[in-house]
């Protein structure tokens, strides 16, 4: 039996929420191996201060989240929480935040892009204001949501283009140009245009890639209406997951890493639409275990192991200066056994439950990981 032995790892990018589901989600990723993670800011309402003194009724703090995540993962070896930026953001927040050791990274949502990111502004603001400038003096990196906001049609999903590679096509570029020193991580890309870019960047620009977007296409999402998989940015078509897949895989990547974008929803379908987001708390390295398999990486090699060690558990401590944990964690090619997650909030299906054939409340995965 394949059996791999790593150093517990980062999610890099996850939402854990806040009230009855932080806890019970902070457990499902503890369970699958994490020492720590990247916690986003579009909680409700969002983490648009830095400081507790400064929130209002329309902004929590960095500081106020840093002190749940830790409280509900007192083990956790690093936690980092991006601020969410706004049109209230200023660079003088920026410098306080990062001299005060709490600000670490922001986030750049889409206005109206997807869940809870009706607070963000648009992007040439945080130029034009200083707030990117000041982000890249002190050091703080810029988690992007990529898409451009606003557009629709064939712009935001067509045959030419959808709102990714516009964003990767126009904004992108200059955007690198001007601040050539600022970190930025391309968040869950999902094409090959927006993986490319990031390989021809300099090793200041990374990215996370999630699991749904490394084993599915847009033709998963529509033969059955696949609702769980439902998720922006949304999943795109075999080549874009082909040129995923060489990135994450390729022996000399160190600019892709863990990021699950796990995002749990206790409703996700409704009458008028569906809630955006994945849930892959508990199964994500299984997950990628397989995706990996299916870019044809064989992982009884060292060669491939090597490879998912990097992508899991290397790169993205590398990026983000964290320690790679000493704590190890089991991942095996046996079947797992997985159920739905019970919250006080109400019920989360895992994405490999929501993409069965036939409604159920189980999956099994073809690995498992040993629970820390
Ligand atoms: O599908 C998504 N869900 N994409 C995001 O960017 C946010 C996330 C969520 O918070 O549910
Ligand atoms: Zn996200």
């Amino acid at each position: 039996m394949i059996s791999l032995t790593l150093p517990q790892w980062y999610d890099l990018h996850a939402h854990f929420r806040q009230d009855e589901l932080l806890a019970p989600m902070v457990e499902q990723h503890r369970r699958m191996g994490c020492a720590g993670a990247l916690g986003m800011p579009n909680t409700k309402p969002p983490l648009a201060r830095v400081f507790a003194k400064d929130e209002d009724a329309t902004a929590w703090s960095v500081e106020r989240y840093l002190d749940l995540f830790r409280k509900a993962w007192p083990a956790a070896l690093d936690l980092i929480v991006p601020l969410y930026l706004t049109a209230a953001t200023t660079p003088a927040m920026i410098e306080a935040g990062a001299k005060s050791g709490l600000l670490r990274a922001c986030k750049y949502y889409p206005p109206g892009g997807t869940t809870n990111s009706e607070h963000g502004a648009a992007f040439r603001g945080y130029v034009e204001n200083g707030v990117l400038a000041a982000m890249e003096a002190h050091g703080i990196v810029l988690c992007i949501h990529g898409e451009a906001h606003g557009v629709q049609g064939d712009a935001y999903f067509g045959r030419a283009s959808n709102a990714e590679e516009d964003f990767y096509r126009n904004q992108m570029p200059a955007l690198v140009e001007k601040f050539p020193r600022l970190k930025i991580v391309c968040e869950h890309v999902t094409t090959k245009v927006a993986a490319d870019f990031v390989r021809h960047s300099g090793p200041n620009v990374a990215a996370t890639v999630t699991p749904q977007h490394l084993l599915y296409s847009i033709a998963h999402f529509l033969q059955g209406c696949k609702y769980h998989l439902y998720c922006m940015p949304i999943v795109k078509f075999d080549e874009d997951v082909a040129a995923l897949r060489r990135a994450v895989t390729a022996a000399d990547n160190t600019q892709f890493f863990a990021g699950t974008d796990s995002a749990p929803h206790t409703v996700k379908a409704t009458p008028c639409g569906c809630a955006a987001g994945c849930y892959t708390g508990g199964v994500a390295p299984q997950l990628y275990a397989e995706a990996f398999e299916k870019a044809g990486i064989a992982m009884d090699s060292a060669e491939g192991q090597g490879a998912f060690k990097k992508f899991l558990c290397l790169n993205g401590p590398a990026f983000y200066g964290l320690t790679v944990p000493q704590e190890t964690f089991t991942l095996s090619k046996a079947p797992q056994e997985i159920g739905l997650v019970a919250t006080p909030a109400g019920t989360v299906t895992p994405l490999p439950i929501g993409m069965q054939a036939q409604p159920t409340d189980k999956a099994t995965l073809s690995w498992s990981v040993t629970p820390c």
